[in-house]
């Protein structure tokens, strides 16, 4: 491949060509003149083909994000990881006829409980240790899947941090004969790192926002594929969740990381370095830390005297906004261009906080809640809105998911009994919708 951005190459060209624009979108290229539609040339999202011997311009833009991300196949998508999560889940179980059942992590994003109810997946929950944690045993997989099962969905990296054994998890399920699915979407990164990409450690299918950790618009994401099987209808799956406009401007952006990533290849480790540095510096100040992923840091807040979002506020006085702050924990995320005078100004914030520290705090544990119908009948059933304590003995019709993380708390199907009621209550949930029985 000559060209490392034929997508970026022919928008810059057609904005430069003066033509009047009888075509959507109705800016006519006033709003940003890189924003176009699928006219003659420029290829077509869920048409790209990927294994031709004369690809058009997307295609040959995924084929080289596929020769950087070492996978069968890559299709970008316009709509996150959400668009790749709905893609992989429908091809697993449209290739694993009369089966229904995917074993998952409870911490699951709600976009993967969202794709059950699309799919009529019946969800079939793994508990990791502690709350919204990816570190789920290969062995408690093995013993969830039975013969309904066509799939293991993981979320890895957590939105702590955490990671899973995919390598372990993947053994399983080569062993069991049924597909591994991974949302990577805070992980697309790791394939700079070496042996680290869910892809190099088998996973059949993996979803990566390209947008959470890389140089990439909002939106960008991708599907890896690597298990060949998956490729013949994967554009075809993918056209019945996208919008049929999907932005030129964020393929754009996938399209020119491909290039910045070629010519930087050592920028993740330079960035993973970085923040090495600043973990290392957090823990001499004492503060307590989660085992986190590379471009990551969790702070437990309570052992500093503070909850999450106390400690998120104070981070924001010293003009810092974090990526997340609960009850307990505080994340800051960094990425592709995060630089290093941003990681010596938050230095110097911990520094300064922790001289002001008051005494630690403590709580938390998992809401455990049983399964009574499917998340889609729950989901589409008569439904009411009640106050949250008075909702002991009923079924829960929505996924409760605060958001970030966007994880839910329950999820439409499972009994809500008194101490799930107060739990969510505690974390702020006033009100809640239940099944008319
Ligand atoms: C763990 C996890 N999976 C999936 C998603 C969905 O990703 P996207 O926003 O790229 O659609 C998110 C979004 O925050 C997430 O945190």
């Amino acid at each position: 491949m000559n060209c490392l951005t034929p997508i970026h190459d022919f928008l810059l060209k057609n904005a430069n060509k003066g033509e009047i624009r009888a075509y959507m979108p109705g800016h006519k290229g006033y709003e940003n003149p890189l924003d176009i539609t699928e006219i003659k040339g420029a290829d077509s999202l869920y048409e790209a083909e990927f294994f031709s011997d004369s690809p058009g311009i997307i295609a040959q833009s995924e084929k080289i994000a596929s020769g950087l991300f070492s996978s069968v196949q890559t299709l970008y998508s316009c709509s996150g990881s959400t668009l790749a999560i709905q893609t992989m889940l429908a091809l697993a179980k449209e290739n694993s006829p009369g089966k229904r059942t995917v074993v998952a992590g409870r911490y699951s994003h709600r976009s993967f409980i969202n794709s059950c109810i699309l799919l009529d997946i019946m969800p079939r929950w793994v508990y990791p240790k502690s709350f919204i944690s990816a570190e789920i045993s290969p062995s408690d997989i093995e013993n969830a899947i039975d013969d309904d099962t066509f799939g293991v969905f993981i979320n890895s990296i957590d939105y702590y941090g955490g990671m899973s054994d995919i390598k372990g998890i993947s053994e399983v399920c080569r062993k069991k004969g049924v597909f591994l699915l991974v949302d990577n979407a805070h992980g697309a990164y790791l394939s700079f790192l070496p042996g680290m990409h869910p892809i190099s450690l088998g996973a059949d299918m993996c979803a990566d926002s390209a947008h959470k950790t890389l140089s990439v618009l909002t939106g960008g994401a991708y599907l890896h594929i690597g298990n060949k099987l998956f490729c013949n209808n994967a554009k075809n799956v993918m056209a019945l969740f996208g919008s049929s406009s999907p932005s030129y401007l964020i393929l754009d952006s996938l399209d020119r990381f491909n290039k910045t990533a070629t010519e930087n290849k050592d920028r993740v480790k330079i960035v993973s370095d970085m923040v090495k540095g600043l973990k290392d510096f957090a823990a001499d100040m004492g503060y307590s830390l989660y085992k986190s992923d590379p471009f990551k840091l969790t702070i437990n807040c309570l052992d500093a005297g503070y909850t999450g979002n106390e400690f998120a506020a104070l981070l924001k006085e010293y003009n810092i906004e974090c990526e997340y702050g609960d009850k307990e924990k505080c994340v800051m995320l960094f990425g592709w261009n995060t630089e290093k005078k941003d990681i010596e100004h938050i230095k110097s914030a911990l520094g300064d906080i922790k001289k002001k520290s008051p005494i630690k705090k403590s709580f938390y544990s998992h809401i455990y809640a049983r399964a009574v119908t499917s998340p889609r009948e729950a989901y589409f059933k008569a439904k009411e809105i009640i106050p949250t304590l008075n909702a002991g003995g009923r079924i829960c019709a929505e996924s409760i998911s605060p958001c970030p993380p966007g994880i839910p708390l329950i999820m439409p199907g499972e009994n809500i009994d008194n101490d799930t009621a107060r739990a969510i209550y505690d974390y702020g949930i006033e009100k809640i919708k239940v099944n008319i029985s």
